[in-house]
């Protein structure tokens, strides 16, 4: 018999897999790793654990479809209590990905490393109970604990790699890098700038500018050059990584209840989002832009979840695509010491008129006086005059 583990080579999926072998009587454990943009080392690191092990190891690259997943989210603006979801939409890309190399290997069980207090769990499972094969979850079934497991692997020789990392829970990916555990624990103790390898502490230093120029929703070039979803995403966390842009340290609501203090950085993504937001600005009416609002919450809170196959987003994107056939045109944003903002913004479908706007043109245009709000403003504020008692209003 044979089960497939989603293997990162890390600590918890390490200790895994003499685990399913002894515990749980497997034959034979598959590792797969799946590349959604994790750094070239997490590979090796992973490569060599699974042949210190004695692992069959598969690799898939998904990048591509989560790149595209990434700028989907872009479309919806979304975040989960100010986090750019890069681990919550990743989940559901790996977990299919292993459940393919599972179906293909003839295994009868999928693995996971996951603990029963996170959300990764809950994403992977999602997927996988979709299928006809076992799930099991030894770190959450055999109440292990990160302590245990680093003593079991000093036991076993198993080799884990992880550096100076290795204390942490560490989620690497296109979109976001994810530091848990250890000290960080105590939402009061400040991190040290060491936990960050994106992102270098702000400091002062020349502003740089970025266009972004988006067709229907999406990204298509950069200062210019016809860019990939990869290719642009990568490029974006080094430039802004630079500037100290996307951090965030937060106390994160977790699906089970359980709050937990998170600290991502995400330089990419809080560019995109920001030059995304700023076109929609220009392009959406006001009424599109409100309601839009409530439809972009309830993807992110979906994509949290790792339920971006649920109906109710089909329903939801159905809505965005509407409203992204506008959203075309170009938006510079200026990165600066730690933090980026729209500075510009042009677009073919803007719903402007800088003639009705100016304050040096006298009329509205369109027929329309200044002095034609005169009757509005007299309205305005109506029922309130009410409420305070004046009976001439
Ligand atoms: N709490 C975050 C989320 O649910 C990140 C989880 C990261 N996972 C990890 N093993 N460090 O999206
Ligand atoms: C875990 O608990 O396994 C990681 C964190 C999470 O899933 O949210």
């Amino acid at each position: 018999t044979r089960v497939a583990l989603a293997f990162s080579g890390g600590l918890d999926t390490t200790v895994c897999v003499p685990l399913l072998e002894e515990e749980y009587d497997y034959d034979e454990v598959i590792g797969v790793t799946v590349d959604v943009g994790q750094p070239a080392a997490e590979f090796e690191e992973a490569a060599e654990t699974a042949a210190a092990l004695g692992l069959k190891h598969h690799v898939v690259d998904a990048r591509e479809a989560f790149a595209d997943l990434c700028l989907e989210s872009v479309q919806a603006n979304a975040t989960y209590q100010g986090y750019p979801l890069g681990t919550a939409l990743a989940r559901p890309v790996i977990a299919e990905a292993i459940l393919d190399v599972a179906l293909d290997e003839g295994c009868t069980a999928l693995a996971h490393g996951c603990t029963g207090k996170g959300n990764d769990q809950l994403r992977f499972e999602a997927v996988w109970r979709d299928s006809d094969l076992d799930v099991i979850a030894p770190v959450r079934e055999l109440g292990l604990t990160r302590e245990w497991e680093t003593e079991y692997a000093a036991e076993r020789d198993l080799s884990v790699e992880g550096g100076s990392q290795g204390q942490y829970s560490v989620d690497t990916n296109l979109w976001s890098r994810s530091v848990e555990g250890s000290e960080l624990e105590d939402p009061a103790t400040i991190p040290d700038d060491d936990i960050y390898e994106w992102t270098t502490t702000p400091e002062e230093s020349d502003p740089a500018f970025v266009t972004i120029e988006f067709e229907d929703g999406t990204p298509v070039a950069l200062d210019g050059e016809a860019t990939d979803a990869v290719a642009l995403i990568e490029t974006l966390n080094e430039t802004a990584g630079a500037y100290g842009i996307g951090r965030t340290d937060m106390m994160e609501d977790r699906m089970l209840g359980l709050k937990v203090r998170e600290n991502y950085e995400h330089p990419a993504a809080t560019v995109l989002l920001t030059a995304h937001e700023a076109l929609e600005g220009l392009v959406l009416t006001a009424d599109e832009r409100q309601f839009k609002n409530h439809v972009d919450q309830q993807w992110a809170e979906k994509a949290y979840e790792g339920l971006v196959d649920a109906p109710l987003v089909a329903a939801l994107d159905g809505f965005i695509d509407e409203t992204q056939t506008r959203v075309t045109g170009t938006v510079t944003v200026k990165l600066e010491n730690g933090h980026c903002r729209a500075v510009a913004r042009e677009s073919p479908h803007a719903v402007y008129s800088e003639r009705a706007a100016s304050f040096n043109e006298a009329d509205v245009g369109g027929g329309i006086e200044q002095a034609d709000a005169t009757g509005v403003a007299k309205y305005h504020g109506f029922q309130a005059r009410l409420a305070d008692g004046d009976p001439t209003a």
